[in-house]
Parts: C-alpha cells; sequence; structure tokens
C-alpha cells in the first residue's frame, strides 16, 4: 500500500478500498499465544522466509553516532516507516566469540533524580536549600524531605512548596534534631518509609563569628553541631539503613579551604564535614564536600 494511504497509528481512509484493493489483519501475538501447532508453523514459515528472501527485514533509517539527536527528532515527528537505528559500529567480518571492544563516544552527562526515591535536605530550608530542591525536583525528585529546627516561617518557602506540590512532589517538613543521634536516626528512618533514600544533602549551619579572641567554646559548639555532629551521625545511620544511597553531600565554603577572618570555627566545622565524606569514600560509600564560594 502506498504511503500517501497509510502511516502509523492513522485512520485507514474509505478511499483506499475504491480500488479493490482488500485489507487484512493479523494478531500475530495472538495466534501465537493460543495454538501450538500454529506457533511451530509461523516460525517455520517466518525462517523458510528468511532464507528464500521472501521475508526481509524492516525498513530502516540509519544515524551514526554523532547524530543521536536528529534520529530522536526524527523518531518524534512520527513520520517514518520501520526502526530507526544508530549505528556505533561496523559489522564485524565473521561471528567472533568474544565481545567486541567497548567504544568511547562523545556525550553531555546529564544528571536525573530517582523518581521513586526520596532526597533529604537537612536545612532545606535556608536560601540554598530551596535553590537545591527546585533543581531536584526539575531533574525527576518526586520525594523531598527538608529539615528544619523550626519549620516553614517565611511566604518565600510556603510558595515553593505549594509549587513542587502543584507539580505532584511529595514534600515532607522534618523537624528531627539531626545533631542528636535519635533525631539523625529518626529522620533517615522516616525518609526511608516515604521512599527509599536516594540523596542526604547537608546544608545546615549556624554562624557565630568572632575574632579568635572573642570566640567562646559554646560558640564552636553551635557551629559545629549541624555541621560536624549531624554529618556524623548521618554517616553513621545511613550507612546501614539507607541501602539505595546515591548521594551524600555536604556543603562546605572556600571559606574553609582558604580561610576567612572570623570564621574559624565555620572553617573547623566544614573541614571536619569534608574529612567525614572523604572517609565514607574509603569505605565504598557515596561522599562528597563542594567548598562553594559567596552564593
Ligand atoms: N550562601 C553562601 O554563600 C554559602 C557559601 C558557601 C557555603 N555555604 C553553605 O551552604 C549551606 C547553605 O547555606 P545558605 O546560604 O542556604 O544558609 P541559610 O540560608 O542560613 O540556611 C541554613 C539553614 O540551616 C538550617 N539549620 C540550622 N541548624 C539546623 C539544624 N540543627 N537542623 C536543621 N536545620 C538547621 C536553618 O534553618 P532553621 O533556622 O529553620 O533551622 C537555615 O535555614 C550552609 O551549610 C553553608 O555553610 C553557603
Amino acid at each position: 500500500m502506498s504511503e500517501k494511504y497509510w502511516s502509523i497509528n492513522s485512520p485507514l481512509r474509505m478511499s483506499v478500498f475504491i480500488r479493490n484493493t482488500s485489507f487484512l489483519g493479523n494478531l500475530l501475538d495472538s495466534v501465537m499465544e493460543v495454538v501450538e501447532e500454529m506457533q511451530n508453523q509461523v516460525v517455520s514459515m517466518v525462517v523458510e522466509g528468511i532464507m528464500t528472501g521472501a521475508v526481509v527485514p524492516l525498513p530502516t533509517s540509519v544515524f551514526n553516532d554523532q547524530q543521536v539527536e536528529q534520529a530522536f527528532r526524527f523518531m518524534a515527528s512520527g513520520k517514518h516507516i520501520g526502526k530507526v537505528v544508530i549505528k556505533v559500529r561496523d559489522e564485524e567480518a565473521g561471528k567472533k566469540a568474544l565481545q567486541p571492544k567497548p567504544r568511547l563516544i562523545n556525550a553531555i552527562p546529564r544528571t536525573y533524580m530517582h523518581p521513586e526515591k526520596s532526597y533529604i535536605l537537612v536545612g532545606g530550608l535556608g536560601g540554598f536549600g530551596l535553590e537545591l530542591t527546585n533543581w531536584l525536583v526539575t531533574r525527576g525528585a518526586r520525594y523531598i524531605v527538608l529539615t528544619s529546627r523550626s519549620g516553614v516561617k517565611t511566604g518565600y518557602q510556603g510558595l515553593m512548596i505549594r509549587r513542587w506540590q502543584e507539580r505532584g512532589v511529595k514534600v515532607v517538613i522534618d523537624t528531627s534534631d539531626v545533631t542528636t543521634a535519635a533525631g539523625a536516626k529518626k529522620l533517615l528512618e522516616n525518609s526511608n518509609k516515604l521512599a527509599l533514600v536516594g540523596g542526604i544533602f547537608n546544608l545546615a549551619a549556624v554562624l557565630r563569628d568572632a575574632l579568635i579572641e572573642d570566640q567562646t567554646a559554646k560558640d564552636f559548639k553551635t557551629v559545629a553541631d549541624p555541621k560536624v555532629t549531624a554529618t556524623k551521625y548521618l554517616d553513621q545511620f545511613s550507612r546501614a539503613i539507607c541501602t539505595e544511597l546515591d548521594y551524600f553531600i555536604c556543603f562546605s565554603s572556600v571559606s574553609c579551604g582558604r580561610g576567612n577572618i572570623g570564621q574559624t570555627n565555620y572553617g573547623l566545622a566544614n573541614s571536619a564535614m569534608e574529612r567525614i565524606c572523604e572517609q565514607r569514600q574509603v569505605s565504598g560509600f557515596p561522599g562528597t564536600a563542594i567548598q562553594w564560594g559567596a552564593i
């Protein structure tokens, strides 16, 4: 039948039949499912047909490995007949038992979040946390847990949460105290119930900037709690509880790497988080610390 009258998933116009045309539909899969004898007949007909040349491969439109985008656009236009194929390598002259050598192909990596895993952002209601959540959602995350000591306080936080919920994202605000063992464990357990935890991001921070002579032990502890203590517990419990974890990311600062006047406690706390991430990597767990510049 000419392509003029026919295309995939389109109605078949009656005008075709004016030319004395017959249209026979064969539901091959239902034939194959029901009668065994038929199955054998169909298989031998196809085998014979391949040998005699009566059965030929479907028409193919072949693109090379540098034309992946064109191939997808061509397929999306829905006008093709047969298969759209990306040719990665030439056929080998003869059949070889060994696996062919892997080929490297240029590609731009793009990160996607697992739609059936949950992502925990400790301190996620802060400025950076809301931006990161938005990015995670645009990359496919559907379960988000934002932790904070006190919960939603500003209209902007509420607005962002409503927008994500409108997109079908489940957003949970958790106020467990992650600076305690019990609180950190509870956070991970509750998140795992929502959906297996795929990522833990520690963005929590409290600043107590002052020159060293004006610092107190209490200030050091206040700054260290959300970064060092929380990260320590999250590391410890996630190793056992979060079996599907892909990301464990700590938000450190360039003022840790370079030093910044008045931020000795902050630098120390960030540095300790970075060392925990290094230890995680040594043990084969995901762990990354990023020294952000001023945002
Ligand atoms: N912004 C920058 O320029 C910059 C640069 C380098 C690195 N960083 C790092 O990036 C992270 C995020 O920065 P940001 O600018 O978004 O700061 P932010 O707006 O102050 O957010 C930090 C959040 O941490 C939360 N928090 C503090 N203690 C907590 C605790 N015990 N449990 C749970 N949440 C807690 C606070 O929320 P509640 O008060 O509601 O608890 C706060 O919203 C920080 O770790 C920071 O060190 C930021």
